[in-house]
């Protein structure tokens, strides 16, 4: 490594500059209920994406939110009983207390009662008129899972789901569906990463497949909704009015050329239940409106706890506020990501929780930074200005500056566990470095050496944090903290470690709390 590249790397020459749009979404919650760990989850997921984006010099919108209409909150509020409006207003806050508490970065929080969502679904109503019709609906529905059932998916009175269904018989307007299924087909056919992970798009399209049947999309014995355009007595569908939550955060209706052309540049995160409304109904309805189609769905997989399907009855509900309260937010935001693939299902089961916080972040991640700053400390808290780098110092300079890359080619398929994989490569082999190095032998026996060798720790360090911190902000923030660059972004940082100072370091992650 010759002089001019030695470790003056500069973060913003390194990963460039890539300034594009990206909108990236949760779906909007239920407020029948306090937030739970899948909740957290999925917001957590789309969260990381949205930092990562922004940290590679996109421009980002991340969106989130509440979705208040429907039966099922109805009903909710009826059995306490509240008025309703009041009950949505009340739990729609829970849920902005659970963003502050997983340190969700949202750039707008949408409630599905506000005056704008009330507009917004309105005007897509309106584009939508020459696929909808009028009849009546005769048939069955799930309140709990807010869905029409098809006759023979009923089981026992239940839904596919296990909800209980109820018959239903009223005058609905229907979308025409059923026109869409040659377009749609033809767009996963064009379009092959519109649905993510790959395993879930042949369920789709086997869905579509199938055949498509018009749907309802109003309901005229309940007014928990927004009132169907110059209609007296209908309120919409709760689906069709959540689904305009996404452009309505764009600003929808005004400015529907920017809406579209951010629509094109959109990842809804969504679980793996609610991807057929997100990956059929909403496309369908967006060419309908003339309006583009996300560039992904993608689709997370489902917890459970301790093995068993989470349920108040049994008690096993995760609480992400206890968690976050007892382990603290990157703890948790670093277990959901890393324990299993992004896209199937997960245990969360106290042991494997505790093991990855002992494992991989106490021990792997945390001694290593521990490790190199109490050396740097015996070095008075500064690094000499040193260029003799050997062969190995080289390979690992080499393997921290090309993270960045690697993370963004995971990150292009929103694959956040390869990408804690990838990090956790270069911990790894940054520890085993430090064996082989000796530094403690180094500084009885050669200090220009030991330079080299912390330098280049030090570069592999800086890397790490950059590439966690889209998953573990206050991390990453704290390792910067201990290596004196406060203030700077981390694309600005431009590393001369011999100009800094660094601080005695706290260990990152505290054992008890
Ligand atoms: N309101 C609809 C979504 C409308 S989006 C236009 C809805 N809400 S929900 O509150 O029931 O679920 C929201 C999300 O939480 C879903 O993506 C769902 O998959 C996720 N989870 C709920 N429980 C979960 C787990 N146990 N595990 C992982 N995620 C799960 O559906």
């Amino acid at each position: 490594m010759n002089k001019s590249d030695g470790c003056r790397c500069i973060a913003t020459e390194l990963y460039g500059a890539k300034p594009s749009s990206v909108v990236v979404t949760t779906p909007i919650y239920y407020i029948n209920g306090a937030p739970h760990i899948g909740h957290a989850y999925a917001s957590i997921a789309a969260d990381v994406i949205a930092r990562f984006h922004r940290l590679d010099g996109s421009k980002v919108h991340l969106s989130t939110g509440t979705d208040e209409h429907g039966i099922k909150v109805a009903r909710s509020a009826e059995t306490i009983p509240m008025d309703v409006q009041k009950f949505a207003d009340q739990m729609s806050d829970k849920f902005r207390e659970m963003n502050r508490a997983i340190n969700l970065s949202e750039d707008d929080f949408i409630r599905t009662t506000e005056n704008r969502h009330r507009e917004s679904a309105q005007a897509l109503w309106k584009l939508l008129e020459k696929d909808i019709y009028k009849d009546t609906y005769s048939g069955w529905y799930s309140a709990r899972d807010e869905e029409y059932v098809a006759a023979e998916d009923v089981v026992d009175g239940n839904a596919p789901s296990g909800a209980p269904v109820e018959w239903m018989e009223e005058e609905s307007y229907f979308f025409r569906l059923s026109a869409y299924q040659d377009r749609l087909l033809d767009y996963y056919d064009k379009h092959p990463d519109f649905i993510a992970p790959p395993s879930r798009r042949n369920e789709v399209i086997n869905f579509v497949k199938n055949g498509l049947r018009d749907f309802s999309i109003s309901r005229n014995k309940f007014d928990w909704g927004v009132p169907v355009p110059d209609s007296n007595d209908h309120v919409m569908y709760v689906w069709i009015d959540a689904l305009a939550n996404y452009i309505t955060s764009l600003g929808f209706p005004h400015n529907r050329e920017y809406v579209s052309e951010m629509m094109a540049n959109c990842i809804h995160v969504v679980g793996k239940e609610i991807l057929r409304f997100h990956a059929v109904y909403w496309p369908a309805f967006l060419m309908s409106a003339g309006i583009s189609v996300p560039k992904r769905v993608f689709a997370h997989g489902w917890w459970v706890s301790e093995g068993q399907k989470m349920s108040k009855s049994i008690g096993n509900v995760v609480d992400p506020f206890e968690i976050i309260e007892k382990c603290g937010i990157d703890s948790l935001r670093y277990f959901l990501l890393r324990e299993i693939r992004f896209g199937e299902d997960g245990d969360f089961s106290n042991d494997a929780f505790q093991r990855r916080i002992s494992y991989d972040l106490a021990n792997d991640l945390g001694n290593l930074v521990q490790r190199v700053l109490v050396f740097i400390q015996k070095l008075d808290g500064r690094l000499s200005v040193n260029y003799d780098f050997s062969s190995e110092e080289q390979i690992l300079f080499v393997h921290a500056r090309g993270l960045w890359d690697s993370l963004r080619q995971l990150m292009e398929k929103q694959d956040l566990h390869g990408a804690l994989c990838c990090i956790w490569d270069l911990v790894s082999e940054s520890n085993k470095f430090i064996n082989d190095m000796r530094p403690w032998e180094l500084a009885r026996t050669d200090v220009r050496r030991l330079n080299a060798v912390l330098t280049t720790l030090c570069e592999s360090i800086r890397a790490i944090a950059f590439g966690l911190a889209p998953f573990m902000p206050g991390t990453a923030r704290k390792i910067f903290d201990f290596m004196n660059v406060e203030g700077k972004s981390f694309r600005e940082l431009s590393i001369n470690f011999s100009d800094v100072r660094f601080d005695p370091p706290a260990p990152l992650f505290p054992r008890e709390r």
